[in-house]
């Protein structure tokens, strides 16, 4: 693998003079090599979604079916709009941008896009704050694991309990609060991982999270592979249950299940809702739509490949996702608790169920471990691409440096996500962020991108970026696809997916209580972003005429 280019430093914070001889601060920072900014994007990729959201969902919307509308959104959503996003990414970058705001302004060479772009800064910093959150849950299971901690009693027929209840307990789901009389330890877990995420950050791009996911990422794949290898050779465990054996495991995973009437799995295609969680979760796990491909494609050195390193980048995500989560928590999970323990959403398989499962794993105590560690690796690499863009917007918006930029990062999601942990109650804080952006806001922010892409930058230039320096040609259809194809699948899919869920969420709102004051939350660094921008708008358009001339 060739190391290209050379560090450009970190000379952030140098004056450039703009055309009214106004110093302009420069962001400097750049990858230092094409494997470190696949690794980058890989990384951001990989992540909780892969190992515990894809096999839950899999898993209940027709199991081998669901990766026929899986596919399809990988080749013509995904693969493009990732496409577009690194294209863009790379473009703002050249202008001398960072933050989606300033590179929306930019390519469409129109003001009011710079509003849409700060939709691109909200949704990852919204996410980050509840994903540090279950960040720290698997650093405090992987420690648990460690210390042997967890303690499940010796009733066989009461593990499924107690786990749930030891999980209940260590998130505090049962109460608001910061945990009975006094910090509970999972909120020092919380302040920890969070210092982590941020000294990664204050190091920068090149220094700092390129250099842990080049080796985090690696890391993680071992340990998975570790893990899968342990469940594929399990047998059959338990004589007295033949059934529960490896490839009973892997069929209750994969063989294509009817979710509909007629107990066909074809059926099941004719669910829109398999369709939906198909989409949502292309998107989740790709990183596609969040805002972040484009500012880390920013930090690209000039006419470097885009093409084939988003597509690689991609893949490898693909791999992590079907590959290693699709073959180790469910069959494991079916393995030892049989079809009912199998199933459960993302954190009822990934804390309540798989626990279990270790306990009865010849050698659990360490693959438990290992498989709460290696989650934490992929959560922390996520987690880190949550905060750049952000970081990129206050440099930018604010003209500060990164150091300051940092701390006013740090506060804002500071408080944000102690929001979250305070507000455990049936996880409502994290429920409500996770629906209004996690999964509704990444629709919008898709769309947006693929119509600035496709129609307002035009999708003639937009390929003629894309193939600049490209190491693999573009397919021919990609044009048509990402032009029509990509815009109308997206709508379609939103249109659907608010007709089934957005009655019963915003009924849930006019009661009021913590999922309003979220919303609340919400809505006002949303504000506070559209103030930025405006603010910073006059500064942008000085530094795109000095860019121009
Ligand atoms: N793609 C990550 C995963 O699969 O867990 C999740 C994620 C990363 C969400 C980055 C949001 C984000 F900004």
């Amino acid at each position: 693998m060739q190391e290209e280019g050379q560090e450009e430093g970190q000379a952030e914070g140098q004056a450039g003079e703009a055309g009214g001889g106004r110093p302009i601060r420069k962001q400097r920072d750049q990858w230092t090599s094409r494997v470190g900014v696949i690794f980058a994007v890989a990384g951001s990729a990989v992540g909780l979604g892969n190992f515990l959201r894809f096999p839950g969902q899999a898993a209940e919307n027709g199991g081998g079916a669901f990766m026929v509308p899986y596919f399809i959104a990988f080749l013509l959503l995904g693969i493009p709009i990732c496409w577009a996003e690194w294209t863009m990414g790379r473009m703002g970058g050249r202008m001398g941008f960072h933050s989606s705001p300033a590179i929306y302004g930019a390519v469409a060479g129109k003001p009011r896009w710079r509003f849409m772009g700060a939709l691109g800064v909200l949704i990852p910093i919204i996410i980050y704050m509840y994903y540090v959150v279950i960040e720290s849950w698997c650093l405090g299971y992987a420690l648990a694991y460690l210390t042997g901690s967890i303690d499940l009693g010796n009733d066989p027929s009461a593990y499924g309990e107690r786990s749930a209840a030891w999980f209940g307990d260590f998130v505090g789901i049962g109460a608001n609060g910061l945990g009975d009389g006094g910090v509970a330890t999972s909120v020092y877990l919380w302040a920890l991982v969070f210092a982590v995420n941020f000294i990664f950050i204050y190091r920068g791009v090149s220094r700092g999270i390129e250099t842990f996911c080049k080796y985090a990422v690696p890391a993680m794949a071992l340990c998975a592979v570790v893990v899968l290898v342990r469940v594929l050779t399990l047998g059959t465990p338990n004589p007295e249950l033949p059934d529960q054996n490896v490839l009973n495991g892997l069929g209750f995973m994969w063989n294509p299940k009817s979710s509909a009437a007629d107990g066909a799995w074809v059926g099941s295609l004719a669910d829109p809702g398999v369709w939906l969680a198909a989409t949502g979760q292309i998107f989740f796990s790709l990183s596609v739509g969040f805002g972040i491909i484009i500012n880390y494609a920013s930090y690209l050195q000039r006419d470097k490949d885009v093409v084939l390193s988003g597509l690689t980048a991609s893949s490898t995500n693909e791999f992590f996702e079907v590959c290693l989560g699709g073959l180790i928590t469910i069959p494991a999970a079916f393995i030892f608790l049989g079809a009912a323990g199998a199933t459960g959403g993302t954190f009822g398989l990934g804390f309540n169920a798989l626990p279990v499962v270790f306990l009865y794993m010849p050698g659990g105590a360490f693959f438990g471990f290992l498989w709460f560690f290696m989650l934490f690796l992929a959560a922390i690499t996520s987690s880190l691409s949550m905060l750049q863009p952000g970081i990129a917007f206050l440099e930018e918006g604010l003209d500060i440096n990164r150091h300051t930029s940092v701390t006013l990062l740090g506060l804002l999601t500071g408080a944000g996500s102690l929001f979250v942990v305070y507000f455990s109650e049936g996880l409502a804080a994290l429920d409500t962020m996770d629906f209004w952006i996690g999964t509704a806001g990444i629709f919008v922010l898709a769309t947006l991108q693929v119509i600035l892409f496709g129609w307002v930058l035009g999708v003639d230039k937009g390929v003629e970026e894309a193939q600049r320096g490209a190491q693999i040609n573009l397919p021919k259809v990609f044009r048509f696809v990402v032009k029509y194809v990509s815009p109308l699948y997206l709508l379609t899919i939103f249109a659907l997916w608010s007709n089934q869920n957005l009655p019963g969420y915003i009924e849930s709102l006019r009661q009021g209580g913590i999922p309003l004051v979220t919303v609340g939350v919400i809505v006002g660094v949303f504000v506070l972003f559209l103030v930025l921008v405006r603010i910073a708008g006059s500064r942008w358009d000085e530094e795109a005429a000095h860019h121009q001339g």
